[in-house]
């Protein structure tokens, strides 16, 4: 019995004073800071310059997302901006149904992958370009379509900004995140994967009629 309390005692105190160890504490603590900073650099880099409520950070369509935005472009053609391009891919994809399309992108490492891949795979600067620019300091008027992948809160502000800017014949794709105000001409997939097609004369009209102003 004695020896059992004894036992006891022992392990509690073996318990009370484990503490974790103030050099492993600090190389953790450093590493996470690390890993953090690696992440923040690869997912962020160039934001410093984009308001807060602005930001959208690297997410890459999956293969769904962009069968379906490549869905609802069928039979459309011509000049197409990719509003922040990522790696490429929707670019790529549509460049190899015909279209001229710029990526606009600010993360420079993404930047850098597409403009080698675009190397790599031999397509020619005429079918795809990847520029270093923040697409909401761009005048985008000379495209007829567009697509979009971001983030919901910036759906508002991009579709006042499209208004002001696209020709009348233009077709937007909104991956995943819709407009708030537009109705859109068709989607396809469902839940993360869903895309969603408007076109500018249809979307005027409609908020022409509804707010009894002219956009
Ligand atoms: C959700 S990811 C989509 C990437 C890609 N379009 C795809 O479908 O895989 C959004 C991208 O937009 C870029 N981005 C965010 N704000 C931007 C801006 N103002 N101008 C250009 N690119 C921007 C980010 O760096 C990020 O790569």
């Amino acid at each position: 019995m004695e020896d059992s309390i004894e036992v006891i005692m022992q392990d509690r105190r073996v318990f009370t004073t484990s503490r974790p160890h103030p050099v492993l504490s600090a190389c953790t603590g450093a590493l996470l800071t690390g890993l953090y900073g690696v992440w923040s650099l690869f997912v962020m880099p160039g934001f410093r310059k984009i308001p807060w409520s602005l930001k959208v950070p690297y997410l890459p369509s999956s293969k769904d997302q962009t069968l379906n935005t490549m869905k609802l472009l069928e039979g459309r053609a011509g000049r197409l901006a990719d509003l922040g391009s990522g790696d490429g891919r929707l670019v790529f994809a549509a460049s190899s149904a015909g279209f001229q399309c710029t990526g606009f992108e600010i993360n420079s490492i993404l930047l850098t992958y597409a403009r080698n891949k675009a190397r790599w795979t031999g397509v020619p600067c005429s079918q795809a370009s990847f520029v270093k620019k923040d697409f909401w300091k761009t005048d985008l008027s000379t495209y007829n379509n567009v697509t979009a992948f971001l983030a919901p809160g910036v759906m508002g502000l991009l579709g006042e900004k499209l208004l002001k800017e696209l020709p009348d014949d233009a077709r937007v794709i909104a991956c995943r995140f819709p407009f708030p105000d537009w109705p859109h001409q068709s989607s396809a997939g469902s839940g993360l994967d869903q895309t969603f097609a408007y076109d500018i004369s249809s979307v005027r009209w409609h908020l022409r009629n509804v707010r009894n102003t002219a956009v």
